[in-house]
C-alpha cells in the first residue's frame, strides 16, 4: 500500500479522523497542540457526556484511562480509543473494587460515593460518582441517618465534609500531582501578586492548611467557565499546568501563575500528536469496558447526573 504524504501531522490527523469517522476529545490537561487538533476540550465528565451525543462511530480520547472509560460506559456501542494505553492515573490506581467491598462490609449501610477518578469496576462498587465540581451536591442529596463512604480521594472528600457539614469516612487516596503544591507556594505566589485572584483545585494537598487563601475552590472546567466573567486580570492556577496553557491561550489580555513549579501530570502528557494519528491509523488502543461491570457503573453515573 502506498503511504500517503502530508504536510504536517496535524494534516494527517485530519484525514484520519475523516476515514475512521472519529471526533477527537481532549482533557483541559493536555498539551495545547493536542487541544488544538480536538473537536472537545474539556473536564473529564463534560467530554463523557458530550461523546454520548456525537454521531461519529469512534472516540479518540486524549486524557487518561479512567476517562476513556467512562466514555464507555456512557457510550457502549462506540470504539474507544486512547493513543498510550500507559496513560493511567495515581490517583484512580489507589483504590481497588475488592478495597470497596471490603469497606462496605465494615460499614453495612454505608452509601459509597466515588469520585469520577476511579476503574469502572469500583464504579460498579459505588452508589454514587461525583466530580470535583458536584461533590458537595452529592453529598448533600444522601439522607443525613446515612454514613458516607468516600473513595478515593481524601483531599476533595475533605472540602465536601467541610462545605456540607456531613461526617465523611476518607479513603486516604491523593493525586501526586496536586501533592506537590503546597501552602510555602501559596503564601509565596500570594505575596508576590497580591492582586490576583487564587483559584485552586480540591485535589489540592495544601487544602488542609490553605483553603482559607483561596477565592475559589473549583474544579477545572469551573476554573475556565470562572475566568470568563471574572472582571479580574490576574490568576494564580492550582492546579495542573495544561490548564495554565489553555486559559492563556484564549485570554492574552489576562495573567496566570502557575502555583508550584512542578504540577504537571506525566501520564497526561505521555500522549503527543505522533501516538494521536498512530491510534487513529491502526484503531488502537481500544478502551472497552465489560457489559456487566459497565451496567453497575452507569448507574452510579446517572444517580450524579440526576443530581444535577
Ligand atoms: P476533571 O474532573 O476536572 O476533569 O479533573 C480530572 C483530574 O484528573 C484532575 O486532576
Ligand atoms: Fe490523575 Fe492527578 Fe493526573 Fe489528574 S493530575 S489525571 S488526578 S494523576
Amino acid at each position: 500500500m502506498v503511504k500517503q504524504l502530508f504536510n504536517s501531522i496535524q494534516d494527517e490527523i485530519s484525514a484520519l479522523k475523516k476515514q475512521r469517522n472519529a471526533a477527537i476529545l481532549a482533557h483541559n490537561y493536555q498539551a495545547m497542540d493536542i487541544q488544538r487538533v480536538a473537536d472537545y476540550v474539556g473536564d473529564s465528565l463534560y467530554l463523557a457526556r458530550i461523546a454520548e451525543k456525537l454521531k461519529e462511530d469512534v472516540i479518540l480520547f486524549s486524557g487518561v484511562h479512567f476517562m476513556a472509560e467512562t466514555v464507555s460506559i456512557l457510550s457502549p456501542s462506540k470504539t474507544v480509543l486512547m493513543p498510550d494505553p500507559d496513560a493511567g492515573c495515581s490517583l484512580a490506581s489507589m483504590v481497588k473494587a475488592e478495597d470497596v467491598r471490603k469497606w462496605k462490609q465494615e460499614h453495612p449501610g454505608g452509601i459509597v460515593v466515588c469520585y469520577v477518578n476511579t476503574p469502572a469496576t469500583v464504579k460498579a462498587e459505588s452508589d454514587y460518582a461525583c466530580t470535583s465540581a458536584n461533590a458537595c451536591q452529592v453529598v448533600s442529596s444522601i439522607p443525613a441517618d446515612k454514613e458516607i463512604l468516600f473513595v478515593p480521594d481524601f483531599f476533595l472528600g475533605l472540602y465536601a465534609q467541610r462545605q456540607t457539614g456531613r461526617k465523611l469516612h476518607l479513603w486516604p487516596g491523593f493525586c501526586h500531582v496536586h501533592a506537590r503544591i503546597n501552602s510555602e507556594h501559596i503564601e509565596k505566589i500570594k505575596q508576590q501578586y497580591p492582586d490576583a485572584e487564587l483559584l485552586m483545585h480540591p485535589e489540592c494537598g495544601c487544602l488542609t492548611k490553605s483553603m482559607h487563601l483561596a477565592d475559589k475552590i473549583l474544579s477545572t472546567g469551573g476554573m475556565v467557565k470562572h475566568v470568563e466573567t471574572s472582571p479580574k486580570k490576574e490568576f494564580l492556577i492550582a492546579t495542573e499546568t495544561g490548564l495554565v496553557e489553555q486559559l492563556a491561550d484564549k485570554h492574552p489580555d489576562k495573567a496566570f501563575y502557575p502555583v508550584g513549579d512542578k504540577a504537571t501530570c506525566e501520564y497526561m502528557k505521555m500522549n503527543t500528536l505522533e501516538k494521536i494519528a498512530r491510534s487513529l491509523e491502526k484503531m488502537q488502543f481500544v478502551v472497552k469496558v465489560p457489559d456487566d461491570i459497565a451496567a453497575r457503573a452507569r448507574l452510579s453515573i446517572e444517580r450524579m447526573i440526576a443530581i444535577g
